[in-house]
């Protein structure tokens, strides 16, 4: 694997996957396809070599600029999506464009090359589980977690276009024969995160003088995994994975958000009742867990950063010295909150 295109490698998670193969494979030469949306940043690549990274600035559903970059790369791995749940419910059209049509239009690229294709899904195509409080098992470790073999359930349009994407290629793997692979993770946390996300957002809540918002009675409970151990999973699959297969990505990371947001206000020096309680988001899932077995146990990943409370620190230190990154956009995305009741 000497070529690999990378989509969506502007945003969060693509960008920190980029990082990691720069540091660890010097052979691997990368093409990023990315359409610069609101959640794509230029920035988060600027630190890259130049002769290892190179960016073309376009659309994964322009079929025309698709075929021409497909037709010489080795790999793709596929990030690009509109990926934020709040901003699915108010305009779910840019969901179906881009995380339907674009992932269709690169599968078909992928199948015409016979080019290796990875999918970066997410836990949230399988639904949500019951509070662990609520299990009959409640206190014992046990509950139920999601495997490869959860039906799919999503909740929101965000989640129903993920799911719809994940089941497009598993049928071009089955009729097509495309050489793919999927990974389903649970909720990434680490530097370069929009701010419109749960965490990002509340750090710079504080670091802006703005009270931090929980949606609803902050029970919901979300997987956190850091995003380097998220890129780790997929470069594991991509090199070792058996095509056709699914793996979930997850470090055993469950807490609930009164709980995250508690340590954000305890490392930011904040009293414990610096947070307002805003309006829930519809439909909102109540609890998200992992069980990455087959991934640890068949391909031999381990995750590195399952300090929760030392991963946090860092993230809110990586807010705090960079402000440039952030603090153009933080009126506009709390403006918009605001019209939401949150
Ligand atoms: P993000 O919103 O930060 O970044 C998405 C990137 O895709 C941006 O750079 C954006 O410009 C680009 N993009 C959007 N539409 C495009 C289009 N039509 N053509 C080309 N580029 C386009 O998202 P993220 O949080 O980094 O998530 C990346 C992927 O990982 C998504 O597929 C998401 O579903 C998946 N995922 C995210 C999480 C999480 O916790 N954030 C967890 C599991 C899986
Ligand atoms: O599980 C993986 C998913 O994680 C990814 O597929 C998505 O792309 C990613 O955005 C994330 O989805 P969530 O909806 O779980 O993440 P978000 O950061 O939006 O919210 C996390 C939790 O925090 C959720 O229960 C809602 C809550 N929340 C969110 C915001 C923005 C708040 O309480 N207050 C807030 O201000």
């Amino acid at each position: 694997m000497k070529k690999i295109i990378v989509t969506g490698g502007a945003g969060f998670i693509g960008s920190n996957f980029i990082y990691y193969v720069v540091n660890h494979h010097p052979k691997v030469y990368i093409t990023v396809l990315d359409k610069l949306t609101y959640a794509g940043n230029y920035a988060n690549l600027a630190k890259l070599p130049k002769d290892r990274v190179k960016l073309v600035v376009g659309d994964i559903a322009d079929a025309k600029l698709v075929d021409s970059l497909v037709k010489d790369a080795d790999t793709v791995v596929h990030y690009a999506a509109e990926s934020h749940n709040d901003n699915s419910l108010k305009s779910p059209f840019p969901f179906v464009q881009t995380n339907l049509l674009g992932t269709y239009t690169l599968i078909e690229a992928c199948r015409k090359y016979d080019t290796r294709f990875h999918h970066v899904s997410t836990d949230e195509v399988y639904g949500d589980l019951p509070l662990r409080e609520d299990l009959p098992e409640k206190g014992t470790g046990v509950g139920e977690k999601f495997t490869d073999k959860t039906p799919y359930n999503p909740s929101s349009p965000y989640s129903a276009t993920k799911a719809g994407s994940d089941l497009l290629v598993k049928a071009w793997v089955r009729s097509f024969g495309l050489r793919a692979t999927i990974s389903n993770c649970s909720n990434n946390y680490g530097p370069y995160q929009h701010i419109e996300k749960f965490i990002p957002r509340q750090i710079t809540n504080i670091l802006s003088g703005i009270r931090p918002k929980l949606y609803g009675d902050g029970k919901n409970v979300r997987d956190w995994i850091h995003t380097n151990d998220h890129s780790s999973g997929v470069w594991t699959i991509l090199t070792k994975g058996r095509i056709g297969e699914t793996y979930l990505i997850g470090a055993d990371g469950e807490v609930d958000n009164k709980t995250v947001l508690a340590l954000i206000l305890e490392l930011m020096g904040e009293a414990p009742d610096a947070f307002d309680h805003v309006n829930d988001r519809a439909g909102h899932d109540l609890r998200y867990a992992i069980d990455s077995t087959k991934l640890r146990e068949e391909l031999g990943w381990t995750p590195q950063f399952t300090n929760f409370r030392n991963g946090l620190k860092a993230t809110i230190d990586w807010y705090e010295n960079n402000r440039p990154w952030w603090e153009a956009e933080k009126k506009a995305v709390e403006d918009n909150y605001a019209k939401n009741g949150q």
